[in-house]
């Protein structure tokens, strides 16, 4: 498989309007305060999430996925089978990846993330899992440039990566141009309100209930969405059927569009 580099501007049906300089410095220390911090805490994040309910948790973002066969899916397999090409973006130490080949063992999963640490982890979980570097690629790289040439992917998926980034906007952008017309993209994302004693007093194992109440910090730090906002931001980058259900006891949003 050859994931030829492609940096052609994004295709946004909403002129960007051009940053103030420190806009723009804000921007790049919200970057490098983000890589910083994921590639610091590679280590931690991934023993923290390395369970059975987070695993399950990511892998359940996979039953939004279009079925396959599908005519219109871009890869096929050494039978000549259709299978679904697929992009978890912000993949970190693996373990979304690996929930989605749980329940698509037939798919193309590639998994992109900007912190070399994270991606040696994932390597290194991959093994774990039993899965070959074939089974799930993993590419180092910055969303804001994704290395793949437009239209590349049926399916574009993230969990827990989108409320993290300071660039949404050219994010998305960048999303909605390797998504092929008519692909799916289905990420999971922390929203505004909820209930996190609900959470923590509900299921779920100590390393579980420390990950979320971690992720609901952060995503206090980070920006959580409102649906209105978050379905508006979608639609001016292209997404059409946008539908978002709330999960985790209303602390996440389940997000399913299609491009
Ligand atoms: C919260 S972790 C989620 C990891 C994984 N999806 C999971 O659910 O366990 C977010 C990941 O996104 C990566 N990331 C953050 N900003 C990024 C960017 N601009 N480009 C690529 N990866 C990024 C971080 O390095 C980190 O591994």
């Amino acid at each position: 498989m050859s994931l030829p580099r492609d940096h052609s501007p994004p295709r946004s049906p909403t002129p960007p309007t051009p940053p103030t300089p420190a806009a723009t410095w804000r921007q790049r220390l919200h970057h490098a305060f983000s890589h910083f911090v994921f590639t610091a805490g590679a280590h931690f994040y991934a023993w923290m999430t390395w369970t059975p309910i987070w695993r399950e948790h990511c892998a359940s973002l996979a039953d939004s996925f279009p079925q396959v066969p599908s005519p219109a899916a871009l890869e096929t397999d050494d039978a000549g089978r259709t299978r679904l090409r697929i992009l978890d973006l912000g993949i970190g130490p693996g373990i979304s990846g690996i929930g989605i080949l749980d329940r698509r063992p037939q798919a193309l999963v590639i998994g992109l993330d900007f912190s070399r640490t994270m991606l040696r982890l994932a390597q290194r979980y991959l093994r774990r899992a039993g899965l070959s570097p074939e089974q799930l690629p993993l590419i180092h790289g910055d969303v804001l440039h994704l290395p793949f040439p437009d239209a590349s992917f049926d399916v574009i998926t993230h969990h827990s990566f989108l409320y993290l980034l300071s660039q949404k906007e050219q994010a998305l952008a960048e999303m909605a141009r390797v998504l092929r017309p008519g692909g799916a993209y289905v990420f999971l994302e922390p929203r505004k309100g909820g209930s996190l004693f609900a959470l923590l007093s509900g299921d779920g194992g100590f390393r579980f209930k420390l990950s979320m109440f971690l992720w609901r910090i952060f995503s206090g730090g980070f920006g959580r969405f409102e649906a209105a906002g978050l379905s508006a931001l979608l639609s001016a980058h292209g997404f059409v059927a946008v539908d978002l259900q709330t999960t985790l006891s209303g602390l996440g949003f389940l997000g399913k569009a299609r491009r």
